[in-house]
């Protein structure tokens, strides 16, 4: 489906942002291991998160779906069939397909082989192979890439210092510590987001947090239920969209605020926007509140750091935000950009120097001037990956002449609410 972007009205109203991709991961899977019955509340539409639901599914759970985005997992049979041959296709999804290793690695007689689409077999697995491989884990692999022929055996802890800041390298390690006798600890050296930590706490596993470093031993998880907040990743897109758009006013509802997700909201404040938390409470032992935007007068500034993985999906749309900023605006440190769906450095810098965009590709991130017109009028791609596809509509929106953005099915793997909403703000 190709769709053309383009300038229409300001952006206002109130919209509710739908379920975090990550913390439906999260849910579905953890429900999972708790051998009970989790009710999931607002769980995400998205493709990627279907997957993980498939996942266990054929791991044996029973999953009722009462009505959309409400999920009753029943986790009594789940793996128990000690079946030798379990094909489980991870989709376009590298969190279903790492933090799954992690907790097959550790289930003792299952063994099963994780499948992905085009883009996820290309991407690097070997962050996540080598720490279980020092568990004592048993993977076959190709090259360090999907397929992974998974056998499950009995582990051993390890303190272990990852190379990336990477949540979901740090997530399977700890659900592989989560099923292995002794204390498992992953130290980072940044802190990457921290769901799996906060879930594991609140389903009751025993975890401790010290500074950077995560440590877990075998636990029996407690059947909760879970209500998934709005993500913030994708309230991203709106806020950038109503910071660029003159006159925009909008308020976003429901939005996940971990303070390992937010990064986003500090850029956006450090570049001049007007942006306000409204109220905010905890829910599931994660915040969540409402976040107002209005058009202003942006400013350039340098992104890196310790930031980086706070905000390492939002970097896109920053990158669109920064061509409508004052000055020059610098993001480094985000190599790892180039191992998610696509090359996001390669492919967004490419795409947005086609609309006119004045940018430029480091190895580890991108320069951006600002504030400029951006032509548009043209065909962009989006690589099959669902943050570009999104966050070129953004640029769409400050564009001259409109954008056609072709395959713009892809923004399905995390949010097919997008349009709809993007409409919603301008229908008035
Ligand atoms: C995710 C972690 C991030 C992020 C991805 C989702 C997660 O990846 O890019 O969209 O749910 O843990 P890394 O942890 O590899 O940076």
């Amino acid at each position: 489906m190709d769709i053309i972007s383009k300038f229409t009205k300001p952006l206002r109203g109130i919209i509710t942002i739908p379920s975090d991709k990550s913390i439906s991961h999260r849910a579905a899977m953890f429900a999972s291991l708790t051998g009970g019955t989790v009710e999931v509340t607002n769980f995400s539409n998205g493709a990627d998160c279907h997957s993980t639901l498939n996942i266990i599914r054929e791991m044996g759970c029973e999953i009722e779906i009462p009505s959309e985005q409400h999920v009753v997992i029943h986790a009594q049979n789940a793996f128990k069939d000690k079946l030798d041959n379990y094909l489980l296709d991870c989709g376009n999804s590298g969190t279903t397909m790492r933090l799954f290793s992690g907790i097959l690695a550790a289930q003792e007689g299952i063994s099963a082989t994780l499948t992905g689409d085009l883009s996820l077999s290309q991407r690097p697995m070997k962050r996540i192979i080598l720490p279980l491989e020092l568990m004592g884990a048993k993977i076959q692999h190709n090259a360090f890439k999907a397929p992974l022929y998974i056998k499950g055996v009995e582990l051993f802890p390890i303190d272990y210092k990852t190379p990336v800041a990477s949540a979901q390298v740090k997530s399977c390690i700890l659900l592989a510590g989560l099923n292995t006798d002794g204390k498992t600890t992953v130290t980072e050296e940044y802190v990457s987001r921290n769901h799996t930590e906060r879930m594991l706490k609140y389903l009751d596993a025993d975890l401790e947090i010290n500074g950077s470093s995560v440590s877990v031993r075998k636990s029996k998880l407690t059947p909760k239920n879970i209500s998934v907040c709005g993500d913030v990743s994708s309230a991203a897109f709106f806020m950038a969209a109503a910071a660029i758009v003159p006159d925009s006013d909008i308020v976003i509802k429901n939005v996940g605020l971990n303070p390992t997700r937010t990064g986003i909201i500090e850029v956006l404040q450090k570049m001049g926007a007007d942006i306000e938390i409204l109220h905010q409470e905890t829910v599931c032992n994660e915040e969540v509140g409402d976040i107002r935007v209005k058009y202003s007068n942006l400013k350039g500034i340098t992104i890196e750091g310790e930031i980086i993985p706070r905000l390492i999906d939002e970097i896109p749309v920053i990158a669109v935000l920064a061509t409508q900023a004052e000055g020059t605006t610098t993001i480094k440190d985000a190599q790892d950009l180039r191992n998610k769906e696509s090359d996001r450095i390669k492919c967004l810098v490419h795409e947005m120097k086609k609309t006119g965009a004045i940018i430029e590709e480091t190895p580890d991130g991108m320069i951006i001037e600002g504030k400029i017109n951006i032509n548009g009028g043209c065909d962009v791609e989006c690589y099959h990956d669902h943050r570009l596809a999104m966050s070129l509509y953004v640029l769409g929106l400050a564009s001259e002449s409109s954008l056609k953005i072709n395959e713009f099915q892809w923004v399905d793997i995390s949010f097919p609410e997008f349009l709809g909403l993007m409409t919603e703000l301008t229908d008035y």
